[in-house]
């Protein structure tokens, strides 16, 4: 009965709130000794996902602590058009690669978000799972459960899919999808522009007449074939759609989830002594956390904020393992050189680093027949009347993401089985003689593994080798899907403030840009078919007929070209320890009791497509794990308070008079109605 009339009372709290509250007006202060059951580190993808699903439980108690702020909702990022033009660069944490050694040896920027939402609020709106065959590797690599059978009904929770294109275009544009493969009740909204440029239809017929099957649908399962993507925006309103509007906002008014933006989490805390026998290992005595450290710079005094069930990591594929780093937790020949204490030795952290190197080719549409999304961004007028109609009525180009016309070619579809034959060659011959010198046994061990898999990928139809993404202007840009080259993050010192070293390594497997060439050089026969020659293109002054011709001069201009597609992952991988695993199949950090990652860094092989989509399924089944387990843990509790993992009521704020107070920025409810309820 008093369960009932708290949750009713909960609902209708909500309710008012939701009507009457605006999110800057979240404030409070937190006590000094304050703790929560669940202390979720990084406001991303994963860790909104999480934070959500944990308090849905009204006795759990949830606090996040994000580095970044809320952003404005200005224009630059929420219309879908204003990608490519104008990044939203006050969000970003700026940092860059150290030079690659593998390219022309300059460093590149690497694009991060720092924000509620995280890397949601400024990337591209890109919708692709990936082929069902790469969510198979991750089980066959040791992970039980985390197959595409195993992760569809995450894939399906989390959205919410509409195809709000009138029927004439569907045909048009192949949009014809799967219904069984789409959520209808998730939070993210995920839908099509209310505006297509005629290039889309160009692209499709061109690449079809070069052997590339268009496909009907690119999201549930088979992800090889060219196809019209869906965007992760409202059909309704046709704007952004991110981890903050879709996972915070519909419960930011629960009064035991917490946000406090601001504040950088500094440092993992754990108890002296081993916990002696693990809930999960029996007999194993592992290391338990007991919280983390913060502060809202390197100067600013740190405080602290303690966990009674878990600490959960989603910092994203950079910063988490940098934190592990800086905790204890990692390699301990780094560790030793940052001056850390190793708590737990673990050779993976910061380790099997993936990502999709991505050259931009330009083919300048100059047809004065088309429109395009470049025309209508340069000329003042043209954009007046697209911003007017879509603010109007949300139609017209504003609603157009720079991308949703792509292709994913496999690899037998653009090489000639001889030239096949000798790349498999060329792979085996000496295939970890690349992997950097930091890496150990069990991480070679763990990527010969990978290797085997990913030539079975490429051999197959199911999976791209490479990415072209396709722009109403003319850009064919070609992004390496299934990188042979692994790369390292490192922390510099033991301050999370000190960036650490990002080291994408990419085409250290010099294959990985003959891929991206491979790609350049059909860019140039896609061009000439009739439905692309059409539009008038003039090829990039780099991608010319002389460098298509002599693949020396290719090879050196994709060097040089080459910068990130912003898909980090692979830093904290999902493996077991004797291949270079960080974290079990539970998500849980090896040799402790409660520390668990949940963000892209998690994935042990990176998804032969973008990767939003697959994070956000990543961590709804990562919420089901943690909630799975903590039930169990605390009906357990109940028969052997020796094993149990503490189970407290929400949250506990004992000395409310002393605040951390008004020098920090903190978002947090002060929760008027409380237990006293
Ligand atoms: C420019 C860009 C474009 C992209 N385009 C696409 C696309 O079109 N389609 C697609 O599918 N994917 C795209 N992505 C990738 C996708 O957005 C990411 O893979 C995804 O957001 C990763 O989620 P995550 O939870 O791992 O990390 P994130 O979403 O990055 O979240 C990590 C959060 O942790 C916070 N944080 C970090 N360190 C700390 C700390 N010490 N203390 C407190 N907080 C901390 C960060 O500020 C951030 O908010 C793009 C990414 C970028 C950057
Ligand atoms: C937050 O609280 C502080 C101290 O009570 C107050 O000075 C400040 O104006 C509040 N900020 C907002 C956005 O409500
Ligand atoms: C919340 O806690 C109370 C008191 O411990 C308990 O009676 C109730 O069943 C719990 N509710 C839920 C939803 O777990
Ligand atoms: C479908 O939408 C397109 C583009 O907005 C428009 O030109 C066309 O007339 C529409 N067709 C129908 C049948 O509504
Ligand atoms: C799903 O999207 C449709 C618009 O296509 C909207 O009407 C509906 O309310 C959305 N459902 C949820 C649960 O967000
Ligand atoms: C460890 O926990 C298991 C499972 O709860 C229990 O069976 C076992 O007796 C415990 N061992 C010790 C040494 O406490
Ligand atoms: C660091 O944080 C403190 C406390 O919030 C603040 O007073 C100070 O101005 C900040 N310093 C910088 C350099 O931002
Ligand atoms: C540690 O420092 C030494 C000496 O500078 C260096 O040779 C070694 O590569 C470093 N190891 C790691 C893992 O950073
Ligand atoms: C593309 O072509 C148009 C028309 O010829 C020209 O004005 C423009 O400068 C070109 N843009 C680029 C980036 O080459
Ligand atoms: C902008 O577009 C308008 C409408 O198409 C056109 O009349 C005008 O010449 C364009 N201006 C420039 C500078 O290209
Ligand atoms: C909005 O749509 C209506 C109905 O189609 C149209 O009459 C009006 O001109 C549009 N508004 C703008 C600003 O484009
Ligand atoms: C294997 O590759 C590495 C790095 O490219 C190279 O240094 C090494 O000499 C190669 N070994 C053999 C046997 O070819
Ligand atoms: C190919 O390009 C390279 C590098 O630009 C150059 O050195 C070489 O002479 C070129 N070969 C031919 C046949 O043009």
């Amino acid at each position: 009965m008093k369960l009932f009339i708290t949750a009713a009372l909960l609902a209708l709290l909500a309710c008012s709130f939701a009507q009457g509250i605006h999110i800057n007006n979240l404030n409070g202060t937190l006590p000094l000794d304050a703790t929560f059951d669940y202390v979720v580190v990084g406001s991303g993808i994963g860790g909104l996902v999480v934070a959500n699903r944990l308090s849905s439980d009204p006795n759990v108690s949830v606090l996040i602590l994000e580095a970044g702020k809320l952003d404005d909702r200005s224009e630059d990022v929420t219309v879908p058009e204003h990608i490519g033009f104008s990044y939203p660069d006050r969000y970003d944490w700026k940092l860059e690669t150290v030079p690659q050694d593998y390219l022309d040896g300059s460093r590149r920027a690497y694009k991060q978000g720092k924000v509620v939402g995280g890397s949601a609020v400024i990337n591209g709106l890109c919708w692709t799972r990936g082929s069902a065959a790469t969510f198979d590797a991750w089980e066959t690599l040791g992970n039980p459960g985390w197959g595409w059978d195993g992760l569809i009904t995450y894939f399906l929770k989390s959205e919410n899919y509409s195809t709000d294109v009138n029927q004439s275009l569907q045909d048009a544009l192949h949009i014809h999808p799967v219904s069984s493969a789409h959520g209808t009740h998730g939070p993210v909204q995920v839908a099509y522009p209310e505006f297509f440029y005629n290039q889309s239809q160009s692209f499709l017929d061109g690449i079809r007449q070069l052997g590339v099957p268009i496909i009907d649908e690119l999201n549930d399962g088979v992800a090889a074939g060219a196809a019209v993507i869906p965007s992760s925006i409202s059909a309704n309103n046709q704007s952004r759609q991110d981890a903050r509007t879709s996972y915070w906002e519909p419960v930011m008014s629960r009064e035991n989830l917490q946000l406090m933006t601001g504040q950088t989490v500094t440092r993992i805390l754990h108890d002296d002594v081993l916990y002696p026998n693990s809930t999960w290992i029996p007999g194993a005595a592992v290391t338990r956390i007991t919280g983390v450290e913060f502060a809202a710079n390197a100067t600013a005094e740190r405080h602290t904020v303690r966990c009674s069930k878990e600490v959960i990591l989603a910092a994203g594929a950079i910063f988490s393992p940098t934190l592990l780093q800086v905790s204890g937790f990692g390699p301990v020949d780094l560790l030793r050189n940052l001056t850390v204490k190793s708590v737990v030795d673990l050779p993976g952290v910061g380790r099997n680093f993936q990502d999709h190197p991505m050259v931009q080719v330009l083919y300048n549409y100059t047809s004065p027949t088309i429109m395009t999304g470049l025309q209508v961004n340069n000329n003042d007028t043209l954009d007046r009347i697209a911003r007017e109609e879509y603010i109007a009525n949300r139609t017209g180009p504003w609603t157009s993401p720079m991308v949703n016309t792509v292709a994913f070619p496999a690899l037998k579809w653009v090489m000639n089985s001889q030239d096949l034959q000798a790349f498999n060659q060329e792979v085996t011959m000496n295939a970890t003689g690349h992997l950097p010198d930091s890496y150990d046994p069990t991480l070679r061990a763990g990527y010969s593994q990978q290797l085997q898999i990913i030539l079975s990928l490429l051999s197959g139809n199911q999976s791209g080798a490479y990415e072209l993404m396709s722009t109403s202007w003319g850009q064919l840009t070609v992004s390496n899907m299934q990188p042979f080259s692994r790369g390292t993050v490192e922390a510099v010192s033991s301050s999370i403030f000190d960036y650490p070293k990002v080291d994408p390594r990419y085409c250290s497997q010099h294959l990985d840009c003959d891929i991206i060439s491979l790609g350049i050089q059909f860019n140039a026969e896609l061009v000439q078919t009739p439905p692309m020659a059409a539009l008038l293109p003039v090829p990039d002054p780099g991608f010319g007929p002389y460098e298509v011709e002599n693949k020396t001069a290719l090879d050196e201009e994709v060097r040089r070209r080459i910068t990130t597609e912003f898909h980090p992952s692979g830093t904290t991988a999902m493996l077991p320890r004797s291949k270079g695993g960080v974290v079990d199949p539970s998500l849980r950090v090896y040799g402790t009791q409660n520390l668990r990652v949940v963000d892209a860094g998690v994935m042990p092989l990176i998804p032969a497509a973008h990767i939003q989509a697959a994070v956000y399924a990543v961590a709804e089944k990562a919420a089901d794990i943690i909630i799975m387990e903590n039930t169990v843990a605390s009906n357990a509790s109940e028969a052997d308070r020796v094993t149990r993992t503490q189970a407290t009521c929400a949250p506990r704020r004992r000395d409310p008079g002393q605040g951390l107070g008004e020098q920090m920025e903190v978002l947090l409810h002060l929760g008027r109605i409380g237990r006293r309820l």
